[in-house]
């Protein structure tokens, strides 16, 4: 079992109503798109993607119950347990790219875009959010991307879902990321498989252990936690279980 660290909460960075970056005292040496298991003292353990890795590091993290909101409501000099960092991560490869997101699915993807965008690669974002005030990471990505967005409500950028905006940003691209609601990431698959395009997937399974030993997070056979959680298109494209069903902490099987 991966050691446990200690962590200090160096920085607090309101991203947007719902979503805080919390920046830690120590660098995580990491991949783009892997995670670690954050324990909050006291509350519970869960998995949450390293959303900087270079020269500092971060989570970003939406607050939807227990032990995200107890996170939310932490300070700067707060102690926090962390193991890993885990899973594969994203193959970032060479070539331009199109990379896909919506909600706090920006959370794994912003080190990959700056990691392409050092290596020289021409990178395209679509970002979605439900609202202006939701869209994340805006000022960062149009730095380093040629950045479009949308708004379910119609308030920013275009008023569509970010599938739409997205399928109108495939051509001349070679390969495809994207992390988000599950049943975006199906449409994006959907659409790039019948292109041909290559494409990434970042997963959410339910995490217990986070490094292959209880099974929690299979989907199809396979670990979220070890064989993932970034799949690739022919991989997701056999799974019956992408898009429709997941598990709940008993192990049940229940639709998403
Ligand atoms: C690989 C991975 C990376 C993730 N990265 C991020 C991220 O960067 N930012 C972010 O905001 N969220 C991320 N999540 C989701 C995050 O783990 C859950 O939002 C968090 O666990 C909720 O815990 P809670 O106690 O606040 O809510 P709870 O009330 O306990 O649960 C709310 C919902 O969160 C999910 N959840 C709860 N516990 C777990 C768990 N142990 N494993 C997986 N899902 C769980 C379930 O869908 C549950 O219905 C990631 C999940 C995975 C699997
Ligand atoms: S979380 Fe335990 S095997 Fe994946």
């Amino acid at each position: 079992m991966s050691k446990l660290k200690t962590v200090k909460i160096k920085e607090i960075k309101e991203e947007t109503p719902t979503i805080k970056s919390f920046y830690f005292d120590r660098v995580i040496k990491a991949r783009p798109g892997q995670f670690i298991m954050l324990w909050v003292p006291g509350v519970d353990e869960f998995p949450l993607a390293l959303s900087r890795t270079h020269r500092k590091c971060s989570i970003t993290v939406k607050a939807v119950g227990k032990g995200t909101e107890t996170l939310h409501s932490m300070d700067v000099g707060d102690r926090l347990g962390i193991r890993g960092p885990y899973g594969n991560g994203y193959d970032l490869g060479r070539g331009d790219a199109l990379v896909v997101m919506g909600g706090y699915g920006g959370a794994s993807l912003l080190p990959a875009v700056e990691a392409l965008n050092r290596d020289g690669c021409k990178v395209r974002v679509a970002l979605g959010a439900s609202c202006s005030d939701e869209l994340l990471f805006v000022d960062e990505m149009s730095k380093i991307s040629r950045l479009e967005q949308c708004t379910d409500d119609g308030s920013a950028g275009r008023h569509c879902v970010v599938t739409e905006l997205a399928a109108d940003m495939l051509d001349g691209v070679d390969r495809v990321l994207t992390c988000g609601p599950e049943k975006m990431m199906k449409k994006v698959v959907d659409m790039c498989v019948e292109r041909g395009l290559p494409v990434q997937a970042s997963l959410e399974r339910y995490m217990k252990c986070g490094m292959g030993l209880c099974d929690s997070c299979t989907i199809d056979g396979l670990q979220v936690c070890r064989d993932g959680p970034v799949f690739k298109g022919v991989e997701l494209a056999t799974m019956e279980e992408f898009g429709r069903f997941e598990r709940d902490p008993t192990g049940r099987r229940v639709s998403i």
